[in-house]
């Protein structure tokens, strides 16, 4: 069947966006978004949908198997996974856009480097021995299958790069961290969620659905709470 690739093309952080036009055409429907921008990158001659020659679409990816988070887009205007994301799925016209919560380096590349300051801002590593028991196996695990994709920061009307309130993507290896600390040391981490997280959350939930990994954000985030807010102990 036979697609268009309509993409936000930029060609530098400075440069003015551009909109370009792709035909792609394949057999296999269960090809995925990612796998089209390969195609169309591995052509020799890469030309555009009125004949004229392209340079290389940039854009990132890695596992190609949902695992890294490398490859998110906004896709027919929803933050998503290139290589989660199949064409049968797909309306003839595929419009494919950076994410708009970072700075644009090239076309659908992005730069997430915000994430990992957020990360370092809510000093997210232990100092001391983990208290990995049994009972925060659960919780540990769903948070650890957190991408750093960034698609919960895309729809979240509360973050914006540079801004104290880290969002979710960082609310989600965070709700580890609490529940993995000793009660002795959980003060100084409960002190940092609720100010660069809870206090700025709208709790709308807008990014509940979004997350490409599945992961279930309720349960971690009233755990997190039950901990650092409510000095409860949580679930564990
Ligand atoms: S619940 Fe709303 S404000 Fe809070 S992180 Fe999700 S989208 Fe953002
Ligand atoms: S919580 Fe989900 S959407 Fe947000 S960064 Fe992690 S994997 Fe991506
Ligand atoms: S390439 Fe790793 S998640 Fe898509």
């Amino acid at each position: 069947m036979e697609r268009i690739l309509d993409i936000l093309r930029r060609d530098s952080r400075e440069s003015t966006p551009y909109r370009q036009f792709f035909h792609y055409e394949t057999a296999d429907e269960t090809e995925t978004v990612a796998t089209a921008l390969m195609k169309l990158c591995d052509a020799s001659d890469l030309r555009d949908l009125s004949g004229e020659p392209a340079r290389p679409i940039l854009w990132e990816c890695s596992c190609l198997q949902k695992k890294c988070g490398a490859c998110a887009m906004v896709i027919d205007g929803i933050p998503r996974l290139a290589c989660d994301v199949k064409l049968a799925d797909c309306k003839e016209t595929i419009r494919l856009e950076p994410l708009r919560k970072f700075p644009v380096v090239a076309d659908l590349t992005v730069d997430r480097t915000v994430m990992q300051d957020n990360l370092r801002a809510i000093r997210l590593w232990l100092t001391d021995q983990a208290a990995m028991r049994d009972k925060v196996m659960d919780a540990a695990y769903e948070a650890s299958r957190c991408l750093q994709c960034g698609c919960c920061l895309e729809v979240c009307p509360n973050f914006y790069a540079g801004g104290s309130f880290t969002g979710m993507a960082s609310a989600i290896p965070f709700s580890r961290l609490l529940a993995e600390l000793p009660v002795s040391q959980r003060k100084e981490a409960a002190k940092l969620y609720t100010g660069r997280f809870y206090n700025g959350c709208g709790k709308s939930l807008a990014c509940r659905n979004i997350c490409p990994a599945g992961i279930d954000v309720d349960d971690l985030l009233v755990n997190s709470n039950a901990i650092a807010v409510w000095k409860r102990f949580g679930k564990p």
